[in-house]
């Protein structure tokens, strides 16, 4: 499943997160790419030290969104990397690496996220395009959305044709390492939401809460 996060940053986090970066280093991405994917990725990344403060300023803001935590469920996260595409820079198809990182900051990817940076008018091209069983589809958000997807999926970054693609991006390993089980425990919250804007009662509220709890219960690996 694919869920769309709205306003993951405001338009001043986006604004102040774009001056920094403008004043980074940036690098060849290819630099982190795994083996496979390093012949199709053409793009930059920030690198050194205000690339990696900035990491944290990403990640919290993710860890306070809603649907992020419901439909992740994270464990853990990995680095956060900032790319930048200019003209004729793409990302080929590919599929993510399933464990990444060495030592402690070893993770399994089960869940990949964009944070879009730029605004959709100010480039062309540059989508998040990503396959699945009911065909492909093409991403391409407001500054401070994020698309969260299966890591395990065929995706690309089709190529700028003009401007700037801007994004930050990321992986997750969840608590949960199963799609269908996420979905299952995303798609429970979600009904849980809608019951409680109905006006339900607590009681039964309290009861989709046991079932919510006790399914993590049986698919939860901490
Ligand atoms: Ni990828």
């Amino acid at each position: 499943m694919m869920v769309i996060l709205d306003a993951v940053l405001s338009a001043e986090d986006v604004a102040l997160l774009r001056d920094r970066l403008a004043a980074s280093a940036w690098g060849d991405g290819r630099a982190t790419a795994g083996p496979a994917a390093r012949d199709v990725k053409r793009n930059e990344q920030a690198r050194g030290e205000e690339a990696a403060a900035l990491q944290g300023f990403v990640r919290r803001a993710l860890e306070r969104h809603p649907v992020f935590v419901s439909a992740a469920r994270p464990r853990r996260m990995s680095a956060i990397l900032f790319s930048r595409y200019g003209v004729g820079m793409a990302y080929g198809r590919h599929t993510d690496d399933a464990v990444m990182g060495a030592g402690e900051h070893r993770l399994r990817a089960d869940l990949a996220f964009t944070l879009f940076l730029a605004s959709p008018d100010s480039y062309e091209g540059g989508a998040l395009r990503v396959e699945s069983a009911i065909g492909a589809q093409e991403i391409k958000l407001e500054p401070g959305q994020a698309v969260l997807y299966p890591a395990g999926s065929i995706h690309e970054v089709t190529p700028v044709t003009a401007g700037e693609r801007l994004a930050a991006v990321g992986w997750v390993e969840s608590l949960v390492p199963g799609q269908a089980e996420r979905d299952v425990l995303f798609q429970l919250e979600q009904t849980r939401a809608q019951l409680a804007a109905e006006g339900a009662a607590a009681g039964s509220l309290l009861r989709l809460d046991q079932v919510g709890s006790n399914l993590m219960r049986l698919w939860a690996r901490p």
